[in-house]
């Protein structure tokens, strides 16, 4: 196993009602507030409405309109707000697209320069403000982890910034907040969940075998309740349990003892930065492609693992059950009417090679990954794609 640190600062307050807590939890930063939220969502579900009267005795800015996928226009307009306003905390409704665009906000306002340099040399953000969240779509972790994923439209770059200062210092989760999802982002966030489990467990060091043993049921959990809350949005108990499975997929403890660069996320970026399409879609269609290439004789036997422990496969061969895993994977997607093709979502293959040399370019996937891939072999997985 490898060494590892584990230091999470975020304090989560999960269930019915927690909101509650947000006057007395803000007020330890100051009174001057931006609010951040995305289309309109928390306004038709009356999250709104109750935040505003939690935070009556607040001076509120606002900042709406984060898009999926947000962008660096919605984070400079947000920090130019932070700086004028002297605001002392951030507070982010919504999603994946509304804490990061916060994160993003929260250095960046702590900074003289170009936000984008924030993104492409992480060792310039010395100070962010502190944010906190109401968590209304369970995905991406965001949440509980350090990481922002911000678009530049005008380079067309989806990139990252990670580091420390960017976790939420309080994120409420209230599982009823997720009764009003459209099917389609129920689906997304179970895939994308699934995901980040997959991307940590198929790493190159396979002796922390206690941090997959706690994926494994987290993907389990994935998988026993996403067509549940899928087909029945109020159930609390599906609800409850894949909005914690998403926090724990991606708040790094499912990483301790382990170590490497993703493979299909860096990949899946630069699709959405192409085509802005939703994350979890282009990691709907990637995956299997992605598993069919990384098979071979040396992997067979954690695909193999896999597709035992997360899908109950019973096979004994162990290629022959790593194939019955991805088609279980397929399957899972398709329970959940999630594209399997490019195509279907109006992609074509004009781009395929620069695609390719992006994704490499901007990540560890040809170096650090579980199989190492090259700009032919990232384009033979979008080719299987289309
Ligand atoms: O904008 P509104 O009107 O609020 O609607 C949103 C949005 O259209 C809607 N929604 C959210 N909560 C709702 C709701 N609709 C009804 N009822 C509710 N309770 O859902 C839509 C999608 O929201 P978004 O925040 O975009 O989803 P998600 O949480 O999946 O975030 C996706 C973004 O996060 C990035 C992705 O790349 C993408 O940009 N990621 C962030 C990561 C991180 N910070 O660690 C890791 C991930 O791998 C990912 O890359
Ligand atoms: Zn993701």
């Amino acid at each position: 196993m490898n060494n590892f640190t584990f230091n999470i600062p975020t304090d989560i307050r999960f269930g019915r009602g927690q909101v509650e807590c947000l006057p007395e939890e803000l007020s330890k930063y100051g009174k001057r507030v931006l609010l951040v939220y995305g289309g309109g969502s928390i306004k038709k579900t009356g999250l709104y409405d109750t935040i505003k009267e939690l935070l009556s005795d607040f001076e509120i800015y606002e900042l709406n309109g984060i898009e999926p996928n947000p962008k660096l226009t919605s984070v400079e307009a947000g920090a130019s707000v932070c700086k004028e306003k002297k605001v002392d905390v951030i507070l982010a409704v919504g999603g994946g697209s509304v804490i990061d665009a916060s994160k993003h906000i929260a250095c960046a306002s702590c900074y003289d320069g170009d936000a984008w340099d924030l993104v492409l040399d992480r060792s310039l953000v010395k100070k962010a403000l502190p944010i906190a969240v109401v968590l209304t779509i369970c995905a991406t972790g965001s949440e509980m982890n350090s990481g922002a994923v911000i678009t530049n439209e005008k380079t067309k770059e989806k990139l990252e910034i990670n580091t420390p200062l960017l976790y939420p210092r309080l994120s409420v989760c209230d599982p009823t907040y997720l009764f009003t999802l459209p099917k389609k982002q129920t689906a997304a966030g179970a895939v994308d969940t699934l995901s980040h489990v997959m991307e940590q467990y198929f790493q190159p060091n396979d002796e922390a075998y206690i941090t997959d043993e706690l994926s494994e049921a987290v993907m389990r959990t994935v998988v026993k309740y996403a067509k549940v809350a899928y087909e029945v949005p109020t159930d609390y108990e599906a609800r409850s349990n894949l909005m914690w499975a998403s926090t724990l997929g991606l708040n790094h403890l499912l990483t301790v003892g382990k170590g490497g660069a993703w493979s299909v996320h860096p990949i899946e970026h630069v699709v959405s930065a192409f085509y802005d399409i939703t994350h979890a879609v282009g990691l709907a269609i990637l995956t299997p492609a992605w598993m069919e290439s990384a098979l071979s004789d040396e992997t067979a036997p954690r695909f193999a693992r896999f597709a035992r422990e997360v899908f109950h496969v019973s096979e004994k061969d162990d290629m022959k059950a790593a194939v019955l895993g991805i088609e279980k994977v397929k399957a899972f997607n398709k329970s959940l009417d999630m594209p399997a093709k490019f195509s279907e979502v109006g992609i074509a293959d004009e781009r395929f090679e620069e695609m390719a040399k992006e994704a490499v370019r901007t990540s560890g996937i040809a170096k650090r990954s579980y199989v190492k891939m090259d700009e032919a072999c990232v384009y033979e997985i979008l080719e299987k794609c289309k």
